[in-house]
């Protein structure tokens, strides 16, 4: 879909809520992907113009950015974790096993345009590794067959749910929108921090461990 008049309103908009324009531009970016699915020189055309910049400077904001896509993402885009923890738990053959069942590889979408998929760095999660995420959300203590099975569902248009999170998963397009700054109600949805998570901080209250104190000195820091 190609941006529109709404767009540019909708721009505008977010624009307002920052004292200087050109903090809008990374909830911008995001609104032209939830448009068009990743972000093209004509999104990049428009950012600039609204801001001020110019498109060499949103071009270069966009590029650094892993989140916006330069070429058209799947309707669902599936992250693989294969940093460290996740690898060496089977992030790895998870990878491997998704490439070959879709026939694309990293950064690549499925003709049908459904899918696309990216290695992804450590997404914070290893507490759940191996740890793969569809549209940013969650999807926790994979194997290659449970992600073959996430696939399929995504390929048919009935992706399981999250394993935290939403009840439902939201499409690469409507969860772009939320990160532009237009929520849909949905934040605090499901489980949030799980009890993998929660150990540390029940260990923490058993002993009764206390964080140290600040000192003046590090307030100030
Ligand atoms: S290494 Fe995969 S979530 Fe941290």
């Amino acid at each position: 879909m190609a941006l529109t008049d709404q767009t540019r309103a909708e721009m505008r908009e977010i624009i307002a809520r920052y004292p200087k324009p050109r903090s809008a531009l990374l909830p911008m970016l995001h609104l032209a992907q939830s448009e068009e699915g990743h972000v093209s020189p004509e999104g990049i055309a428009m950012c600039a113009e609204e801001l001020g910049l110019t498109k060499a400077e949103v071009g270069a904001v966009a590029t650094f950015y892993t989140m916006y896509r330069r070429r058209p993402a799947g309707e669902y885009h599936v992250g693989i974790c294969t940093n460290t923890l996740c690898a060496v738990l089977g992030g790895d053959e998870i990878m491997a096993s998704v490439k070959e069942h879709l026939g694309i590889g990293h950064n690549e979408t499925t003709e049908d345009g459904r899918l696309s998929l990216e290695h992804v760095e450590c997404n914070a999660a290893c507490d759940y590794a191996p740890v793969v995420m569809v549209n940013w959300e969650f999807y926790d203590n994979q194997t290659p067959a449970t992600v073959r099975d996430l696939v399929d569902g995504c390929r048919a248009g009935t992706p399981p749910p999250p394993t935290r999170g939403p009840s439902t998963l939201c499409t690469f397009k409507q969860v772009s929108r939320v990160l532009a700054g237009f929520p849909d109600g949905r934040a605090n949805e499901g489980v949030q921090a799980g009890p993998a998570t929660l150990v540390g901080l029940e260990l923490a209250k058993e002993r009764g461990d206390r964080a140290p104190a600040m000192s003046t000195t590090d307030k100030d820091a």
